[in-house]
């Protein structure tokens, strides 16, 4: 898996039919909620990725049993020490997931601070503050968090300030276990969350989802075993579709539920694109117009997902004309843009702004991957731009995209992997 450089001889059409794989996002937490049991539990559709490889390796590491084949088995009846390789842990960020787990189950955890994409500033201060208002002690000093439970961890009310994925799932994951009713207001909604919380409930726990921005979880004595399905990935589908997009062809993206990208659908549709939706599958038609350009703001779902801003600035910066995106999770998100400059485009920031002006054609180029979606957009960008890309540090899109050399190259990409080293 560690292959380092591609070269992309462009530009090539990408049209065709893509399966998608499951959402790297759901199979994460749904992994870390495993621990919480002591039984058998098997998750389906999981996603050939490094992310899920990775986290397999922490938690074998920690003496919980793993068998991965088309499906995944876990069982977490023992856990046999809990020192924590840091270059592991640093790798991803969900890594932050072990803690509420382990905390419940050995009463203690020592973890480095959890790295990630390289995407700007990722504090855990809204972590730190569901743990101790369930009543954790927590020392946190130089990157090093020591968390252990004095006598008992309690159940309360727990107040996001912002609306956080990673936060979220921790306050769900460290209070289901715990006596009494836990309320948490604010929460993030994104279908990956729903999902975590229905394969809670699946092996016993008692979440309830209310119609407003809150989860009341009545805690149980345990957790049962049980058989998961986990979502398509959406953002894997939003990908493939600005692949037909860019390429002005018509791709289909089955084994997805349209539901979850609705959008991304309306700024496909904004930009000229000719959308057919049935209950698994998703069809966009380009029919060889010219692209507009859209304007966009990433938001906390149902908003734009900021995990789809890279791909549709590529969009942007190859469609006719001005636009904006305004990035609102994550400022700093704008690694690819000089990438994607030094292919000829013409795109600017301004404070949390990308302003793109389009261009009428792209060139090859020698460009470095700096995180997963700018990987993706730096792909797709390689496929349609004229003449040779080659692209360095290509080992981050193995992270969150099963098969991408294979999927993009059954829809027409000519990529080749240039050393394995
Ligand atoms: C998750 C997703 C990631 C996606 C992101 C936003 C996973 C594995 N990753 O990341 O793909 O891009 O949601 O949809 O599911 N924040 C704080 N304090 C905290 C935590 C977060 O200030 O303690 C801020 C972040 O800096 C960011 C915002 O909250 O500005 C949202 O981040 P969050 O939703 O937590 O993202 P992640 O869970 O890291």
């Amino acid at each position: 898996m560690n292959k380092k450089k591609i070269i992309i001889y462009g530009p090539n059409k990408l049209s065709g039919d893509v399966k998608i794989s499951g959402s790297k996002n759901s199979a994460l937490p749904i992994l870390f909620a495993s621990i919480l049991s002591k039984e058998d539990i098997k998750i389906k559709n999981i996603p050939n990725i490094e992310d899920i490889n990775i986290t397999i390796k922490i938690l074998k590491n920690i003496g919980i049993k793993i068998i991965k084949n088309k499906n995944l088995l876990i069982n977490a009846k023992y856990i046999n020490n809990i020192s924590f390789k840091y270059n592991l842990i640093k790798k991803i960020r969900a890594s932050i997931w072990l803690i509420g787990p382990i905390l419940i189950r050995c009463k203690k955890i020592k973890l480095n601070k959890p790295g990630g994409c390289n995407i700007g500033k990722r504090p855990i201060d809204m972590h730190i503050y569901a743990l101790k208002s369930l009543g954790a002690k927590i020392n946190y000093k130089n990157n090093k968090i020591n968390i252990f439970i004095k006598k008992k961890l309690n159940s309360n009310i727990i107040k996001f300030p912002k609306i956080s994925v990673g936060a979220t799932i921790t306050s769900i994951l460290t209070s289901v276990l715990i006596p009494g009713i836990t309320t948490i207001y604010n929460i993030a909604k994104e279908p990956e969350i729903i999902d975590t919380i229905n394969f809670l409930n699946k092996i016993g726990a008692k979440i309830k989802k209310t119609n407003k921005n809150k989860l009341i979880i009545k805690g149980v004595k345990k957790l049962t075993g049980g058989t998961y399905k986990i979502i398509p990935d959406r953002i894997e589908t939003g990908t493939y579709l600005i692949a037909g997009a860019i390429s002005k062809s018509k791709i289909t993206c089955y084994n997805t539920n349209p539901i979850f990208i609705k959008s991304i659908i309306k700024k496909l549709i904004l930009s000229g694109a000719k959308i057919k939706i049935k209950k698994d599958f998703i069809t966009l038609n380009m029919n060889n117009k010219k692209l507009k350009p859209v304007n966009i703001i990433t938001n906390p779902y149902p908003g734009f997902p900021t995990d789809m801003q890279p791909q549709f600035t590529l969009l942007n910066s190859i469609a006719l004309g001005k636009s904006y995106i305004k990035e609102n999770i994550f400022p700093n998100r704008f690694l690819h843009i000089k990438e994607l400059n030094k292919m000829g485009t013409n795109i600017k920031i301004k404070n949390n702004k990308i302003i793109c002006i389009g261009v009428n054609k792209i060139l090859g180029n020698n460009i470095n991957a700096t995180d997963l979606r700018s990987s993706a957009c730096l792909i797709l960008a390689g496929c349609i731009a004229n003449g040779n890309t080659i692209i360095n540090s290509i080992h981050h899109i193995y992270r969150g995209y099963e098969n991408v050399l294979k999927k993009l190259t059954n829809i027409g990409a000519k990529i080749k992997i240039l050393n394995n080293k």
